[in-house]
């Protein structure tokens, strides 16, 4: 038999043990892993050598927008799913799930999907799966789920917090009983909306408008508070959750004794919550406005909380929360928010979010605070569990994983980390300036070589990626999912 491609000499990270291990692809799976040396003899149409760099699966990156529109500022996300996707595999991500966005007078979820798959579909570099984004909960939506699932959607997103965008507690019960029904996953953004809003008020009065302000309009209690009850919620429905982009330690804490109840309680966080703090948006003039996301960036004294969650497996999953505006646009971009009144724009306006599909296993790699298998836990595996795709992704098991595989450096090489690097359609980075020390070197996507630093960068095409029906969870389930829940018994 000939083999479409061997990985040798490299530094395997597998589940159970992180060894020198070679790698044989076929037919776009893992075919076999065998000690060094074990390959020889056998025939293959390529070879890559690893030189010793660390080999891994390939990055999956479960929470990223990619053109969607963005209420606030009118506009639409920089990226769509061409831009999103090339970003992706530079950076080492060969899946993404992004967001099938519900509009406000387009109630239904399915239709949200069919948009979201002709704006997907043929563009991709990357695989791709979407969640569901619910912004209002009607009968409508509700009686959806079951088509979602057959649809390959086994996850819902829901806010807390924005006007628009979210559900309130009535609303919230519906779509986690519902969820609960059909054996879906729901990311939360926990963020108590009244709080914001009353406290964007009080800022206003005081005529505090510059960027920096959107710290203080959103006070760590709106996320303490809104995660506990979220928390509460879901104990009542016993149906599992997944706090999103986690950012203080004082929320991973309320996680942390959660799980230690047994409860389903999950969470994600992001590279702002490691790697930016207050400072970054406290800066002359607009700039500020590069970092303003939701939650914001909280203190540099908070990043050690952020890291031990992850460590002690607290907060499950490591994603970017890629949410692309182009600086320099005044039309629906972060400057969209300024006007002759208000020089430095309004806090209140600025499109949030920041750009980081590409940036996230570099960020989180070269500083280096993870175990190997601790870092290709939080950054791919236990996304590909929790959303229902493992293991064809997330993992190296012969005849089951797709061969998606991060190959990186053999040795650290310092450099300052740049926009110009980048292929979002972002014209800045929030972490430029970093030190890096590493940078895949190679992003294999199914067999095919999809990123190559060192020779033609992207060389995969656009496209090439694929959509992924998802199942369900298999680490999030109800404590008691045999129990019909019923009104009844309290
Ligand atoms: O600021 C953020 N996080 N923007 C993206 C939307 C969301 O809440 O995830
Ligand atoms: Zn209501
Ligand atoms: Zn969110
Ligand atoms: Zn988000």
């Amino acid at each position: 038999m000939e083999f479409d491609l061997f990985i040798l000499n490299g530094v395997v990270v597998l589940e159970n043990e992180v060894g020198e291990f070679d790698i044989a692809i076929k037919d776009e799976k893992i075919a076999k892993v065998v000690p060094r040396g074990g390959l020889e003899g056998m025939v293959t149409k390529k070879t890559i050598d690893a030189q010793n760099g660390c080999v891994m699966p390939g990055g999956i990156d479960s929470h990223v927008h990619l053109n969607e529109p963005f209420i606030m500022a009118g506009g639409r996300c920089a990226d769509d799913y061409e831009s999103g996707t090339r970003s992706a595999i530079a950076g080492g991500t060969t899946t993404i799930i992004s967001f099938a966005p519900q509009s406000k007078n387009e109630p239904s979820l399915l239709a949200a999907l069919k948009e979201t798959h002709e704006l997907a579909d043929s563009n991709c570099y990357s695989d791709y799966s979407f969640h569901a984004l619910c912004t209002s909960a009607g009968p409508l939506a509700i009686s959806e789920f079951p088509a979602l699932r057959a649809a390959g959607i086994s996850s819902l997103k829901f806010f807390m917090a924005f006007e628009d965008l979210q559900l309130h507690d009535d609303e919230i019960l519906d779509v986690l009983l519902a969820a609960r029904r059909n054996q879906m996953t729901l990311l939360v953004h926990a963020e108590n909306g009244q709080v914001i809003s009353w406290m964007t008020k009080q800022l206003e009065k005081e005529g505090l408008f510059d960027p920096k302000w959107h710290i203080s309009s959103h006070p760590p209690v709106a996320e303490t508070e809104a995660a506990s009850r979220a928390i509460a919620l879901a104990g009542f429905i016993d149906v599992p959750i997944l706090i999103v982009h986690v950012s203080q330690p004082a929320v991973a804490e309320t996680i942390r004794a959660a799980k230690k109840l047994g409860l389903p309680i999950f969470a994600e966080t992001c590279p702002q919550y490691l790697f930016l703090t207050r400072d970054d948006l406290d800066k002359p003039g607009f700039e500020g406005a590069k970092c303003v996301c939701s939650p914001p960036p909280r203190n540099a004294s908070d990043h050690e909380g952020i890291w031990r969650g992850l460590e002690d497996g607290t907060l499950t999953v490591f994603s970017s929360d890629h949410c692309p505006f182009v600086y320099e646009d005044e039309n629906g971009g972060k400057k969209s928010s300024i006007s002759k009144e208000y020089p430095n724009g309004r806090f209140q306006y600025i499109p949030n979010g920041c750009p980081g599909v590409e940036t996230r296993l570099a960020l989180a790699f070269s500083a280096k605070r993870l175990k190997l298998q601790k870092f290709v836990e939080v950054s791919a595996t236990y996304a590909a569990k929790m959303y229902g795709l493992y293991p064809q992704k997330g993992a190296l098991i012969p005849g089951k994983s797709d061969a998606d595989v991060t190959i990186w450096y053999p040795e650290d090489e310092s450099f300052t980390l740049s926009n110009k690097m980048l292929h979002h359609n972002v014209d800045y980075t929030p972490y430029e300036g970093q030190t890096l020390n590493q940078w895949p070197r190679y992003t294999i996507l199914r067999g095919k070589v999809v990123w190559d630093r060192d020779a033609g960068g992207v060389v995969g095409n656009k496209g090439y990626g694929k959509f992924l029906e998802r199942g369900v969870s298999s680490l999030a389930a109800p404590l008691r999912p045999e129990h019909d829940w019923n009104a009844r018994d309290f």
